[in-house]
């Protein structure tokens, strides 16, 4: 009697297939990284400024994740729902010391809350973006800028398409702009203002200018204007924000 022959699941073929065919099954895309080269581009195609909220939709080894907060100081999230791979890019994280600016969250991110993003990063598929883009136009504030690589978002007009050489292939980055405006209205009432920069914010503040407009006026993020705005409505002084999509 010769060796038993083996379970069809254990030959390393079937495992292979096996495994790509569950991948699509279970979850939207498989896990292929992003090249460094190109995931340091596609931060800097978007701007990613210290203290700026991104999150990477199917973060898979967290290397997005990791890079935006190790070298561009943002707070940065991953969303991976392979439990593997959010706990292998967790411990990477809680190894580099980057808890108080990276994080991994284990879930679809079609369940996630995105709304607080300021950039959106995505390696996925034609197909996926196509079925996260409502979620992402219902939720992402005007000026978001949302990055993808290799895959389009259909129907979006992109900002920037760039091209990255590396090794062996080429890499196609997607930037996009959530289109539309967020205006502050100023109340009409006046208060003397202690903190210089909620003052400079403040003499912006018109009805015509948009939070985007005075971040550039005043060379900072418009997570900074809106922070100081908060100030300013709890003052009374601004009435509130006009979103005009
Ligand atoms: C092509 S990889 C990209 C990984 C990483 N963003 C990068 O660029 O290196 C896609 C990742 O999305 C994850 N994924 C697929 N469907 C998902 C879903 N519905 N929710 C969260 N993560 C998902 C996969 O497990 C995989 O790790």
């Amino acid at each position: 009697m010769g060796e038993p022959s083996p379970w069809p699941w254990d030959l390393p073929l079937v495992n292979l297939y096996g495994d790509i065919v569950l991948t699509y099954m279970y979850y939207d895309v498989p896990f292929v990284p992003t090249p460094e080269v190109v995931v340091r581009r596609m931060l800097q195609l978007a701007r990613v400024r210290p203290g700026e909220v991104l999150y990477d939709l199917g973060s898979g080894d967290g290397r997005i994740v990791i890079m935006a907060a190790k070298e561009f100081g943002a707070y940065a999230y991953g969303i991976e729902i392979r439990k593997d791979l959010y706990e292998q890019s967790t411990a990477k994280i809680r190894d580099l010391g980057l808890e108080g600016r990276a994080r991994i969250i284990n879930t679809n991110f079609f369940d996630a809350d995105i709304s607080d993003a300021d950039v959106v990063t995505m390696y996925l598929l034609t197909s996926v973006n196509e079925r996260l883009k409502p979620k992402l136009e219902k939720e992402l504030r005007p000026g978001t800028r949302v990055v993808s690589h290799d895959f389009e978002v259909s129907g979006w007009r992109p900002v920037v398409v760039e091209e990255v050489y590396e090794e062996w292939r080429s890499h196609k980055i997607y930037l996009y702009k959530i289109p539309g405006k967020e205006v502050p209205i100023p109340s009409g009432k006046t208060a003397p203002l202690e903190d210089p920069f909620t003052r400079q914010v403040m003499a912006l503040v018109d009805g015509n200018n948009s939070i985007e407009d005075i971040a550039v006026k005043l060379n900072t993020t418009p997570r900074e204007i809106r922070n100081a705005l908060r100030k300013l409505i709890d003052a009374g002084l601004v009435e509130g924000i006009k979103t005009i999509r």
